[in-house]
């Protein structure tokens, strides 16, 4: 059975789909996306992506194709007719279509499509065993908080990991871990405090971490929202990554290092467990 994605306003087999070679996404990268995960034909976090949608639209003055609860329509929709029960939804819009200069004009129409991916979420190899990271330097734009289709220095990044064997790339800046390619990276220290770099302009906001951060303030887990090095990360106890396609993943290797026993720790494992029970078990998102 051939997908159905939304396409402007309509839903129509994959192979109908299309989008102008004039659109400012394809021409600039001026776009912004989001990735959902779907378990069990259920949205988890989806509040909060769609907020962090309304936000990075805000950053770039494009206008909402839509209101929140009219995207979740389209996302449900998706859902339904895709028969998805796992995976993820992408969303991606752009400024709009117009011949081919920099300068935009203000009235210009945002292109919005979205469309299902269905791949295991819950129960994977990497969930399972964890997954070994390089660290490449962070060659991205100084805006990361946006969450924008120009993800070429994270191709880029992840091509470099996967030659050496590693599922994600570790981004460093000035000896600083910023975070991963596209997850948000964290160590836990031999004193048990959880450590991830606090938002700002460096790293995106994830959606994932500010959930787990609830969850570990509710397990009464010490988070220290600041920056560590690669040393740091090296010589840390446990470490793992957030994002919606990842959930908790724990990272049992860095840059050819083992982390701790090179085995999935007790508190990344604790983490991991209560995110899933309290993502699945409640349809309002964590606060
Ligand atoms: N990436 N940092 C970066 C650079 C990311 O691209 C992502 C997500 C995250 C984690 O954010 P969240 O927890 O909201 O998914 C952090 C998505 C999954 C992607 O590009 O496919």
């Amino acid at each position: 059975m051939a997908r159905e994605v939304y396409v402007e306003g309509r839903f129509v087999s994959e192979d109908q789909a299309t989008v102008s070679v004039f659109d400012r996404g394809l021409l600039f990268g001026d776009s912004i996306y989001e990735v959902t995960a779907v378990i069990d034909g259920r949205l988890i976090d989806n509040d909060l992506h769609l907020a962090r949608l309304e936000r990075s639209l805000g950053e770039l003055e494009i206008p909402m194709p839509l209101s929140p609860e009219a995207i979740v329509e389209v996302q449900t929709q998706l859902i339904a007719r895709n028969r998805l029960r796992e995976g993820v939804i992408y969303l991606q819009i752009s400024r709009g279509i117009a011949d081919r200069n920099f300068g935009y004009a203000q009235d210009i129409k945002p292109t919005f499509f979205a469309f299902t991916q269905a791949r295991d979420i819950r129960d994977t190899a990497a969930l399972r065993e964890g997954i070994r990271v390089a660290i490449v330097d962070d060659q991205r734009w100084a805006r990361r908080d946006i969450k924008t289709t120009m993800l070429l220095a994270q191709v880029q990044a992840k091509h470099a990991a996967a030659q050496r064997d590693c599922k994600e790339a570790w981004l460093v800046e000035d000896g600083f871990v910023t975070e991963g390619a596209s997850s948000t990276a964290y160590i836990v220290t031999a004193d048990n405090r959880i450590v991830t770099r606090a938002n700002s302009r460096a790293i995106l906001p994830g959606c994932t971490r500010r959930a787990v951060i609830k969850v570990a303030d509710q397990l009464g887990l010490t988070v220290d929202q600041s920056r560590f090095t690669v040393e740091e990360a090296r010589n840390a106890s446990e470490a793992f990554l957030t994002s919606a396609s990842s959930l908790v993943t724990p990272v049992i290797e860095i840059a050819g290092h083992a982390i701790g026993d090179g085995k999935p720790g007790p508190v990344t494992r604790l983490l991991q467990k209560t995110y899933l029970d309290l993502a699945l078990g409640s349809p309002a998102p964590v606060q």
